[in-house]
């Protein structure tokens, strides 16, 4: 193979209760990337379109990703990388992950596949703390694995992969603010209360019954945060007013998309989901404020192949 074309999901981080470990693909949003192998040994970005991101291959998520699997397996070819952003990144729906996720998983075809989905997720990580500071795990774990996940444990790695039921449907809003990880970081508590933690610690594990089970109810009811929403909301204009018209839509519930600025609501069916969009789409609308909104089903594949030769 010389050339692999791959589309990478975008993604919805904590879900809610899950703060840092749970995390789930999107299906009809994410980036679509080329890699083509090269005579010399070297990596280069070609393009990069539907965003400003660095040319730098030390710089950008994909580049380093790719840089990080050749070092560790020397292959006989350079790579040059086409990226095309399908989403904005600082969005909260896992932009640098996307891409990160993608590289990881085109470059490990390119190279006949020697490592493992976990392994691809470590690199994907690296990817991360490249973009944004952190390694964190759950939004390209979900990426290259798709569906839910559940980051168990990071040191060693463990990542769970969770079912998904088939009427879950997701409808998110992105308001076109900036809010950056970093800062969205730094306004969470150092201390939980312990009656609060039991609540959290419980609906992880409610939601988690539901998606096995399919009880939509369950999952509604665990889709509660009592420690990381709180704090973040304020930096998301009109929020409550947004979970407000997902709820009376019908939505299971509505919480902040990774670090946000977007906000995701889980729906059981179509019919509903195209309710909440519709209700979310409304109110918004009359806030001044520019946004643009998905609706999706859960994508349960991860990093899929579009083409290649
Ligand atoms: N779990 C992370 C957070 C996702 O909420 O900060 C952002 O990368």
């Amino acid at each position: 193979m010389n050339e692999i074309k791959i589309f990478s999901p975008a993604t919805v981080a904590n879900i809610s209760c899950g703060f840092d470990c749970l995390g789930l693909a999107i299906n009809d949003l994410g980036d679509t990337m080329v890699f083509t192998k090269t005579d010399d040994q070297k990596v280069s970005i070609k393009e990069i379109t539907g965003a400003n991101l660095p040319y730098d291959i030390h710089k950008n998520a994909a580049s380093a990703v790719a840089l990080a699997m050749l070092q560790k397996h020397p292959a006989d070819f350079g790579l040059e990388v086409s990226i095309h952003k399908g989403f904005e990144p600082g969005s909260g729906l896992g932009s640098s992950a996307a891409s990160a996720a993608g590289a990881a998983f085109a470059v490990n075809e390119l190279l006949d596949k020697p490592f493992s989905q976990l392994e691809l997720t470590k690199f994907a990580m690296l990817g991360e703390q490249v973009a944004c500071g952190s390694p964190i795990a759950d939004n390209v774990a979900a990426a290259i694995h798709g569906g839910f996940i559940l980051v168990q444990q990071y040191d060693p790695l463990k990542i769970i992969k969770l079912p998904v039921p088939s009427e879950l449907e997701v409808v998110a809003i992105h308001p076109q603010v900036t809010v950056k990880t970093k800062d969205a970081r730094e306004v969470l508590p150092q201390n939980v209360p312990l009656a609060d933690a039991v609540i959290q610690w419980a609906n992880v594990g409610g939601l988690i019954s539901g998606l096995y089970t399919n009880d939509y109810e369950v999952i509604a009811n665990s889709l509660e945060d009592l420690i990381v929403e709180p704090a973040r909301k304020h930096l998301i204009p009109h929020f409550d007013l947004v979970k407000e018209a997902a709820i009376r839509g019908g939505a299971l519930n509505a919480g902040i998309s990774g670090s946000g600025p977007t906000i995701f609501a889980l729906c059981k069916g179509s019919e509903t989901a195209k309710n909440v969009f519709k209700n979310i789409n409304e109110v918004y609308a009359n806030t001044g404020i520019d946004f643009t909104m998905v609706h999706s089903k859960i994508n349960t594949q991860g990093v899929t192949i579009l083409e290649k030769n």
